[in-house]
């Protein structure tokens, strides 16, 4: 198998790409991820080609979306390794662009979110998806793709994503693919590099939690106490800092007492040194 991927660097090289495809009447897809590729982004990579002719991947660790005492500098990076990985998942093109090229000296412009990037991980990471908004702005308007595919694994970023692109009359069709799990439960994540085997053997423990707090919260029951009993199983199981465990709408994010409609049941707890992010949907009580 060739697993030897085309890979350009700059806006120009990119939309020459894209603009050939176009004149050949193809439909164009965009994957976008910070790298350290697993196969959750590999089902987004063939999610996107199911949806379009040509698949896009960018890989860039976008500074802007870290705070100063966060991951960015020991952020797993390995562009051969995803570029190999990109090539057997059916990816046609690879987006890796510098730092300067993204961000350019003199660069000052700010995407701000509201609605649905309020809370949750807002709370504990206040810069996060302003950095969002503005690289997957950019990155919408250098590739103009007819479809994006996320994970929603990360699913409040999904929704601002899906918010932004609508008040901002983006035309790129935001497309949520269902979390991929280890076979016992861990959703995927690149992150999940930073748990120790001990950590790693307790760290389904999360997904257990939400799923039978989401079992119960489907019919209908005050949200209060059930939430209260998915914090005591994490502490039990050896987890540190819960950030959040919460009950939201699952469009608009807004805060819920009791599942009345679609809803989302969203944690981020700390284990060892890996802030891990997980939600499942809950029925309508
Ligand atoms: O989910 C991610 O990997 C990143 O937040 C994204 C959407 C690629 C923006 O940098």
């Amino acid at each position: 198998m060739d697993t030897s991927l085309p890979v350009v660097r700059s806006v120009c090289d990119l939309r020459a790409r894209v603009a050939d495809w176009r004149a050949q009447g193809l439909r164009v897809a965009l994957v976008p991820t910070m790298g350290a590729l697993h196969d959750g982004h590999l089902a987004l990579v063939r999610r996107a080609g199911e949806l379009a002719d040509r698949v896009v991947a960018s890989v860039f660790v976008n500074p802007t979306q870290f705070a100063p005492h966060e991951d960015f500098d020991r952020y797993p990076r390995d562009e051969a390794g995803d570029s190999a990985k990109l090539a057997s998942a059916g990816c046609h093109l690879l987006y890796a662009p510098s730092v300067r090229a993204m961000y350019p000296d003199g660069f000052a412009t700010s995407v701000a979110v509201a609605g649905p990037a309020r809370g949750l991980c807002a709370d504990s990471r206040p810069h996060f998806f302003g950095g969002v908004a503005v690289v997957v702005t950019k990155l919408f308007l250098q590739a103009l793709p007819d479809v994006a595919v996320f994970g929603e694994k990360d699913y409040q970023q999904l929704q601002v994503i899906r918010r932004f692109t609508r008040d901002l009359d983006i035309p790129v069709r935001v497309e949520g693919l269902p979390t991929v799990r280890e076979a016992d439960g861990l959703a995927m994540s690149s992150r999940n590099a930073y748990l120790t085997p001990d950590e790693r053997a307790r760290a389904p423990e999360l997904q257990r939690a939400l799923s039978a707090a989401a079992a119960a919260l489907a019919g209908g029951v005050e949200a209060a106490p059930v939430l209260e009993e998915v914090r005591h199983r994490l502490a039990a199981a050896g987890f540190g800092r819960v950030d959040y465990v919460e009950l939201r709408d699952a469009d608009t994010l807004e805060p819920l007492t009791r599942a009345d409609g679609p809803a989302r049941l969203l944690a981020a707890v700390w284990l060892g040194k890996a802030r891990l992010l997980d939600n499942v949907p809950v029925a309508a009580g």
